[in-house]
């Protein structure tokens, strides 16, 4: 999935540092937490590296990705595919509220991509507990929340959609089917990552924290109600639901230096990695001087080319390079 910060270019510097600093040689026996999980993508490379991964985000749909992601192993059901794929479309929510021809005033997806959204949304739901058990549904949930984002008609996010459809969003909406992650079943969290960390303890703690003031919420909250599928009242343009219950106390610079502080304080692991650059909310004087009050602080540098969207069509253009940072806390 395309997502703002995903790791997934990231993953071998991570495994690196995150080796050097260890001396892990493999997974077995050892707790891995990656408790801003986003996509899951750093967790589920530690899953199949042996690990018991312990999984969270503040966002549902992610939280759905990571059920799947962390906690199914194979042999997983794979069979209703054909038969979610081959429904009729619905005028259901999505279609209702998010696509042009119900005269929402939206333009999120091509009418029959909504509905053909909304006529698996709805039949996975009618299928829950019957016949599908939970560890099914969520495979196909993830999957359909992963699948659809491929159509979204937005220049990358969910904070504006595009005035006219764009190519990769006129096509023909398929659900596919993510990978099932080989390793053991970790454990999925949907929780302020604040108040979790006090009922967890681990071996690595991985930190991914927005670095900005862009909220998840804003951003990808029709993934949010596609996953939640929830009625939810929606408000201006673009539709936004309530998020209030999930604004980040770490984009906001007058709050993140008290919560990331109060993280570490709580973590009751041994090694912790935070992933933050130097353009973020906090400085990087301000990491080092939280982080070193608890253990002993060093931080990994390396150059990355950096990418930027374009505007019309989904295409990454090369722009500048950037400085990627992993900070490390052996904790004392
Ligand atoms: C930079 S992204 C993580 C990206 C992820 N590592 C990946 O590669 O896909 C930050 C994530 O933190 C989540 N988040 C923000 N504030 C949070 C909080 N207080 N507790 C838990 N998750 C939070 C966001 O929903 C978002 O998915």
């Amino acid at each position: 999935m395309n997502y703002i910060g995903s790791k997934y270019s990231l993953i071998e510097f991570l495994k690196d540092t995150i080796g050097n600093v260890t001396g892990y040689t493999s997974g077995e026996g050892h707790i891995f937490a990656d408790l801003f999980a986003g996509t899951g993508i750093v967790g589920s490379t530690y899953k199949e590296m042996g690990y018991d991964i312990i999984s969270n985000d503040i966002q549902y749909y992610s939280y759905v990705l990571n059920k799947h992601l962390i906690e199914n192993v194979p042999v997983t059901d794979s069979s209703p595919l054909e038969y979610l794929n081959s429904l009729n479309g619905i005028e259901g929510f999505i279609y209702k509220n998010y696509c042009a021809g119900s005269g929402s005033g939206r333009n999120y997806f091509t009418d029959s991509n909504g509905k053909k959204c909304d006529a698996i949304r709805t039949e996975l739901e009618e299928m829950r507990g019957k016949d599908i058990d939970d560890p099914v549904y969520y495979y196909f949930l993830a999957s359909l929340v992963n699948s659809i984002d491929k159509y979204a008609n937005t220049a990358s996010v969910y904070g504006a959609f595009l005035k006219h459809i764009k190519k990769s969003a006129q096509k023909d909406f398929k659900l596919e089917l993510l990978p099932v992650i080989p390793g053991n079943k970790g454990t999925v969290y949907n929780k302020d990552i604040n108040e979790l960390i006090k009922e967890i303890h681990g071996d690595i703690l991985y930190l991914d924290p927005p670095y900005n003031a862009r909220q998840y919420c804003t951003n990808y909250h029709v993934l949010e109600t596609i996953a939640r599928y929830d009625d939810p009242v929606l408000n201006g343009k673009t539709g936004l639901r309530d998020y209030e219950d999930q604004k980040s106390s770490y984009c906001s610079k007058k709050t993140v230096d008290k919560v990331f502080d109060d993280l570490i304080a709580h973590a009751d692991f041994k090694y912790i990695f935070l992933s933050y650059n130097n353009e973020g909310l906090m400085d990087l004087d301000t990491i080092k001087a939280i982080m070193s009050k608890y253990g002993k602080y060093a931080c990994c540098t390396r150059e990355y080319r950096r990418f930027k969207a374009d505007k019309d069509e989904n295409r990454q253009i090369a722009a500048d390079s950037t400085t990627e940072y992993i900070h490390c806390l052996i904790k004392e």
